[in-house]
């Protein structure tokens, strides 16, 4: 039997209307443009400020593009898989409220938790589905509302975060393009320096939660952007060893954008000039699990096929990790 890789495509995106610029920010909490571009390189960073609309919105919203793009048929998907943190509701998944708005009813769907690498452990998982031969239509999903955990009188955490989902499609193919290799790590001692406090099974929601902002992200900066730092650059290295790729055949590195700090390190260890970095920090900030594709949305006309792309990502958990994807297509755009 040939053998299957799974290939990228399409992709859609979505990010909401909404611009919390830094001026704005800095008239709710003590901080400045000066610093959050100098510590963090966030410029503005968009917000789903509409009620009642929560991660699925914008899911739905990336995942209905990418259908489109695509020339997908609804019947057509075998299965949906959301990378998201901020899912909305406890149960049910964002995954299965996709599938009814989508009208997708010949697909199973889940969410997965892997926080800001939830992309990364989701392309592989739905890579390892297709390459076993029994699905031919899988979209994968990165989003979240990382408003909606974050505390906007806390200046450390708050210039950080945005929102955005996108969502790529992945199918067989026997030519030599797609995921083809991932190294994927988790360190379970990271729960102390990055976790939310409250609203899970060990601390549910109490007035005394809502009181002291515990349903939002605490974060310990400097300990996680060592780790970041440490942990990105090396399994990036790692991966472009193992697969023989060296600063000359790699096309696109599409790093987690987090702080533009760890992704200056991470190109720099690399040995590869920003010019060959997908950035986006500037304009959306750190919308976790849906950093990696709204990248790869935002930038969609730059790739070509055949490139050579190293995805790599670090979150709570910790997890981190690093995707190898050779571009299967030429953007229309
Ligand atoms: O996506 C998941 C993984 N997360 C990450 O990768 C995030 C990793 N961490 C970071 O990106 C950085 O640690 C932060 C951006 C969170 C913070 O940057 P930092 O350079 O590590 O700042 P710091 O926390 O060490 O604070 C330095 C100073 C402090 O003042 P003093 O104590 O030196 O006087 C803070 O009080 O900066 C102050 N500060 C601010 N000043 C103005 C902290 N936040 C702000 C602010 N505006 N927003």
């Amino acid at each position: 039997m040939e053998k299957i890789n799974a290939i990228i495509t399409g992709v859609g995106g979505y990010v909401p209307d909404y611009v919390l610029n830094n001026e704005e920010l800095s008239r709710m909490v003590d901080t400045n443009d000066e610093w959050i571009m100098t510590r963090i390189g966030v410029k503005e960073r968009r917000i789903l400020n509409e009620e009642g609309l929560g991660t699925s919105y914008m899911a739905r919203k990336a995942a209905k593009q990418l259908m489109q793009k695509a020339g997908s048929q609804a019947d057509e998907i075998d299965l949906v898989i959301v990378a998201t943190s901020t899912a909305d509701y406890p149960f049910p998944s964002v995954a299965s409220i996709l599938c009814d708005k989508l009208g997708l009813k010949n697909a199973f769907a889940f969410d997965m938790q892997a926080a800001c690498s939830g992309f990364l452990y989701a392309m592989e998982t739905a890579a390892s589905f297709i390459r076993s031969g029994r699905y031919k239509k899988i979209i994968v999903v990165g989003a979240d509302k990382m408003s909606s955990i974050t505390n906007y009188t806390d200046r450390a955490t708050c210039p950080i975060f945005g929102d955005g989902a996108a969502a790529i499609m992945v199918e067989p193919t026997t030519e030599e393009y797609g995921v083809l290799d991932s190294i994927l790590h988790t360190d379970g001692k990271g729960l102390p320096f990055l976790h939310m406090k409250a609203g899970g099974s060990v601390c549910p929601a109490s007035y005394f939660t809502v009181d002291n902002h515990l349903h939002t992200v605490y974060q310990e900066g400097r300990t996680v952007f060592k780790y970041a730092v440490s942990n990105m650059s090396d399994v990036s290295a790692t991966i472009a060893e193992k697969n023989n790729l060296t600063k000359d055949n790699i096309d696109w590195v599409v790093p987690h954008q987090a702080n533009m700090r760890i992704i200056d390190a991470v190109a720099n260890r690399m040995e590869i000039p920003l010019e060959k970095v997908l950035i986006n920090i500037d304009r959306y900030g750190n919308t976790s699990a849906a950093t990696l594709p709204l990248c790869i949305w935002d930038f969609e006309s730059k790739l070509k096929k055949g490139d050579n792309l190293i995805f790599t990502a670090f979150g709570a958990g910790f997890t981190w990790g690093a995707v190898y994807v050779k571009w299967g297509y030429d953007s229309q755009n």
